[in-house]
């Protein structure tokens, strides 16, 4: 999958939740590169002692459209806040490695790890491994598999939302219905709800109880059901992400979690984003950002 360097034009930009923004933005000229669910962008920023490029998952494709949700936390956020339609934005993308959904190898898409061979291979092992697990021995074994295949569970907290809005669509596109849970600490603090219940059911826990069930979304009871859900897609705070870890590792669930380590490059050069993984250090960059939990040391 090739990645390019493009210059952005914003068509759309929107405050969303509390101190959050929803921007669209379109190719100044040509067509956007083929993104997949879980994938980034580099988005070169400007500011006060702001000299690299931010990364910011991949929200949503659109035909020539492609969003992101912001959260602003500093200045490089602080400007990508403060664009508006028409302000111009120079990106690299796509970055990384998404999620696997549908059956389909990240290898097949040509999300090859192109920095690291080595890094690719054990990668592809695991991926081939949680294909298998979905795909072919619970469909052997498991009267209830076809259901289960069509409930994967898509759990974000805070901004980790965004990629999964991406996610849902394109699980969604091949007939498999997504169920979001999304958590934040009040129900101001839940991005784009609507947007999300376009796509398939929507469950919410709050911290204070302003909106769905109240507590942590390793808490909602849709988890602890009968048919409770098989393969778990997750992005959010790392505190959220480990317990949601924890639990599917209990529950025996694949899962697969999208990191977001500090980083500088995004390309794998600089190792500043390096994670400790059961094969190894490995760039959440160019191996991530999206890492199933057997790969991780949690
Ligand atoms: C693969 C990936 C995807 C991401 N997707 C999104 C997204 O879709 N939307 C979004 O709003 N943010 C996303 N982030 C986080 C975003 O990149 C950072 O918030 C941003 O780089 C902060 O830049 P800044 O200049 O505003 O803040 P800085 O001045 O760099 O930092 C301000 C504060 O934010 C903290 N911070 C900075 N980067 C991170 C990080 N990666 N994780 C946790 N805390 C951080 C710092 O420790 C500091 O306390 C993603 C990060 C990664 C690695
Ligand atoms: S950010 Fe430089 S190696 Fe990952």
């Amino acid at each position: 999958m090739k990645k390019e360097i493009l210059d952005l034009r914003v068509t759309h930009s929107e405050s969303v939740g509390t101190g959050c923004v929803f921007l669209k933005a379109v190719p100044v000229e040509g067509s956007l590169p083929e993104c997949q669910p879980g994938q980034f962008a580099q988005l070169m920023v400007d500011g006060p002692g702001v000299f690299l490029r931010r990364p910011i998952s991949i929200h949503d494709v659109e035909g020539n459209e492609i969003s992101f949700l912001v959260q602003v936390v500093g200045e490089g956020t602080r400007w990508l806040g403060s664009l508006k339609v028409g302000d111009i934005v120079n990106t690299v993308l796509p970055l990384g490695r998404g999620f696997c959904f549908g059956g389909e190898k990240r290898e097949e898409r040509g999300e090859r790890n192109e920095l690291s061979g080595e890094g690719a291979g054990v990668s592809s092992i695991h991926d081939s491994y949680s294909t298998l697990r979905q795909e072919d021995i619970i469909s052997l074994f498991s009267p209830l598999s076809s259901l289960y295949n069509k409930r994967p569970i898509l759990i974000g907290g805070g901004v980790g939302v965004a990629p999964l809005l991406f996610l849902g669509k394109r699980l969604k596109a091949k007939g498999i219905q997504p169920t979001f849970l999304l958590g934040a600490r009040t129900k101001e603090q839940l991005l784009r709800l609507d947007a999300f219940r376009e796509v398939g059911e929507v469950l919410v826990t709050t911290e204070d109880g302003s909106m769905g069930e109240r507590g942590f979304v390793t808490q909602h009871s849709s988890l602890f059901s009968s048919l409770s859900p098989l393969h778990i897609y997750t992005c959010g705070p790392s505190p959220m992400m480990k317990a949601v870890a924890r639990l599917a590792r209990e529950k025996g669930w694949p899962c697969e979690v999208s990191l977001e380590n500090r980083m500088a490059c995004g390309v794998g050069a600089c190792l500043c984003c390096v994670e400790d993984t059961t094969t190894g250090n490995r760039c959440v960059c160019t191996d991530g950002p999206v890492f199933n939990i057997n790969d991780l040391k949690w």
